[in-house]
Parts: C-alpha cells; sequence; structure tokens
C-alpha cells in the first residue's frame, strides 16, 4: 500500500465502471482532469445525500459531471439534481455520460452562466453544491442563500485552495483571494452552521439556520 489515500479507497465504496471510465475519459481528452471530484470524494458527496435526503439539488460546476452522478446515485425517488456548466464545449461529453445512465432523467443540465441562471430558477434547493469560479464563491453564495430551504446545506469544494489561503502565504490572485473573502465572510455569518473538513482540497459544509 503506497498511501493512506490507496488505503482508504481500498477500504471504502468502489466508484463503478461508468465512473472510472469517465474520469479515464476526461484525463485523456480534457483540459484539467484534477478538477473532477473523484473516487473518495465522490464517494463522500453521495453519503452526504443518503444523510441529507434532499429533494431538491443544485450544482454550480458541472465540468464532467463526475460529483453530478455521484450525488445522483443517492436520490430518492422523484428527487432532481440542476446542475449547471458555463463551458459550452463540455456539453457533449456530459451528455454522453449522462445517456448511459438510467438516472438521466433526474438530472437537468443548464449551459450557461450560474449568475445568469440561478436568478431565473423558481426552484427551492435543500442541497446546493459550489464548485465553479473559485473567484466569485460569495457571489453564487450570495445569489442561491433565499433559495435554500431552511435546515438546507450549501457544500463548497475547495476551500482550503492547496494551503494558500493560510496567512502568511504570499499568495494574491483573485482566485485566491475569493476563496479567503468566501470563508470568512462564511466563518462571520451568524446564519449558518459550518464545518471545513480537511478532504482533498477542502470541503465546507454550511447548514441553513431554521
Ligand atoms: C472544479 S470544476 C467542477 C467539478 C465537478 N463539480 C466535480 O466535482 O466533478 C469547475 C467547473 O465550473 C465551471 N464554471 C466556472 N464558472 C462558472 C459559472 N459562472 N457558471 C457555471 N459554471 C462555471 C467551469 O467551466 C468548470 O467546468
Amino acid at each position: 500500500m503506497s498511501s493512506i489515500e490507496d488505503y482508504i479507497l481500498s477500504h471504502i465504496d468502489e466508484e463503478g465502471e461508468l465512473l472510472r471510465q469517465l474520469n479515464r475519459d476526461a484525463h485523456v481528452n480534457l483540459l484539467r482532469p484534477r478538477m473532477l471530484s473523484g473516487h473518495l470524494q465522490g464517494r463522500t458527496l453521495k453519503m452526504l445525500c443518503r444523510m441529507i435526503r434532499p429533494q431538491s439539488v443544485l450544482e454550480i460546476g458541472t465540468y464532467t459531471a463526475y460529483a453530478t452522478l455521484c450525488m445522483a446515485e443517492a436520490l430518492e425517488p422523484n428527487a432532481m439534481i440542476h446542475t449547471i456548466e458555463i463551458n459550452d464545449e463540455l456539453e457533449d461529453f456530459i451528455r454522453k455520460y449522462l445517456d448511459r445512465t438510467d438516472l438521466k432523467d433526474r438530472i437537468r443540465l443548464y449551459i450557461g452562466d450560474a449568475l445568469k441562471i440561478i436568478p431565473t430558477m423558481n426552484e427551492t434547493f435543500d442541497l446546493v453544491f459550489i464548485d465553479a469560479d473559485k473567484r466569485l464563491y460569495s457571489e453564487y453564495f450570495d445569489l442561491v442563500f433565499d433559495k435554500v430551504e431552511p435546515q438546507g446545506f450549501i457544500i463548497a469544494d475547495n476551500t482550503l485552495w492547496d494551503g494558500k489561503i493560510l496567512d502568511g502565504t504570499q499568495h494574491s490572485d483573485r482566485q485566491t483571494i475569493g476563496i479567503k473573502d468566501f470563508n470568512d465572510k462564511i466563518a462571520a455569518n451568524t446564519n449558518v452552521e459550518k464545518v471545513i473538513l480537511p478532504l482533498r482540497d477542502g470541503l465546507t459544509i454550511i447548514r441553513k439556520n431554521p
């Protein structure tokens, strides 16, 4: 066993053949394949969906639909996932994998800018997964907050941003600033409960107060 991560992966549920193929396909054919959630985070998102039992989920930042499919595996009957991706070049890749599952009727894909699409949505959500442009995390949060049900959850990915969020590091790029501002804003927000899990690149779990 070469690492703790290998040990973990050999002692948790498998990701399954379709997601394994998607992962390989992304590594061969897409730019920045490390953006997809991957085995451990994917199984974690599925488990969180099992626990939360959302009727309606919003994902901001689909990329390959890896995380979308993981969350969809845990959906209760009649529950839906809405997922938004700004890069229209990814649509064929995403649909190729959605079409290969019997979950595709439970997943609605929107191609476009989440900042423009979210205000047009009439849904409310029990769970929102924020995983798009790191510069805009606070904007996504503000935009969805009123659409999240009381006691609903918001999960934000990459909130430890490879450690660049630590005071004293010299990172002043706009993505790092975006994540730092978001983390500070959530820490100061008394309308929510929050924890940061040091999973992969940091996963913040936020619960809206009743
Ligand atoms: C980290 S990847 C998402 C990974 C995916 N959620 C997963 O876990 O497998 C981020 C994606 O967000 C998309 N994105 C960036 N800004 C966006 C925006 N304003 N609206 C919608 N999608 C956006 C990017 O094109 C990219 O595909």
